[in-house]
């Protein structure tokens, strides 16, 4: 099996659909490989796996380390990597200097960074220095503070007109895709015809190029709320609390475990 390249992934546009999720850890990154175009690592681990408020506190290191178990774990999907806050704002040679580290010690093929149209240039200096660059623009979860909170993005006409145009500046500057979260509907179908490059939605419109979700959402591993841009599609959550209530209720009846389950046991007869 051979892993879907950048390249192939852009040539999607207009062919089919790109369907991504999430992944932090292997055994949900191998679930899910042999389905999907590409596997994001993202800095949403900081909210749904390490229950943080926000995406803020989250290093190249841990990101690094969540990118390299899911590459680890997975054969088919091209995997991209979110780069932390603060591991790519200040200039471009920081950006390069991070993504590249993220890149060599994971090998994820591609990282992912959120920002306007001022972030164009640094999209530009990766892209031309082989880090290929999945932007992010609409709600910017790294960007709550500035926001005001986590709330949809471009809903009256100069809103929407600006997210156009960062949206357009990194597909100037060379990103192979951009991420529209958490804006109005028709201003991402205008977008994406607006684009050569694939678009990816997540609270956007089914007129994107591809969709993303957070895994945990889908699968009802993040609390009992959801996004409303999420859907679920099965109750694994539920699932692991009747596996472990059986589990405890077995050792406390001695039901488990049993003799096949133990070393240096004679059998008998
Ligand atoms: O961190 C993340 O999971 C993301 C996607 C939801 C787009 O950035
Ligand atoms: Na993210």
């Amino acid at each position: 099996i051979r892993r879907t390249t950048i390249p192939q992934l852009v040539a999607l546009k207009g062919q089919r659909k790109i369907a991504a999720l999430t992944a932090y850890i292997a055994p949900i990154a191998r679930a899910i490989d042999p389905h999907l175009d590409f596997i994001l690592v993202g800095d949403s681990t900081a909210m749904v796996g390490y229950g943080l408020p926000d995406t803020l506190t989250i290093s190249v290191e841990q990101m690094t380390s969540h990118a390299a178990a899911v590459v680890r774990a997975t054969q088919r999907s091209a995997v991209v990597v979110d780069m932390p806050f603060g591991s790519y704002q200040e200039s471009p040679e920081q950006a390069f200097r991070n993504a590249a580290h993220m890149m060599a010690y994971s090998g994820a093929a591609a990282v992912k960074l959120e920002g306007g149209a001022a972030l164009a240039p640094t999209v530009a200096f990766l892209v031309a220095r082989g880090v290929p660059v999945l932007a992010h623009v609409g709600l910017m979860p790294q960007y709550v503070n500035t926001m005001g909170g986590f709330k949809a993005q471009g809903m009256n006409d100069e809103a929407a007109a600006r997210i156009l145009a960062d949206a357009q500046a990194h597909a100037e500057a060379g990103a192979f895709g951009v991420v529209l979260e958490g804006i109005a509907e028709p201003l991402a179908r205008r977008i994406t015809e607006a684009l050569a490059i694939p678009t990816i939605g997540i609270g956007a419109s089914p007129g994107c190029d591809g969709q993303v979700l957070v895994t945990e959402d889908i699968l009802g591993l993040s609390g009992a709320t959801i996004p409303r841009f999420a859907k679920r599609y099965a109750d694994i959550g539920a699932q692991i609390g009747e596996a472990a209530a059986q589990y405890a209720e077995e050792v406390r009846t001695q039901a488990f475990p049993g003799l096949e389950h133990c070393f240096g046991v004679k059998k008998s007869g």
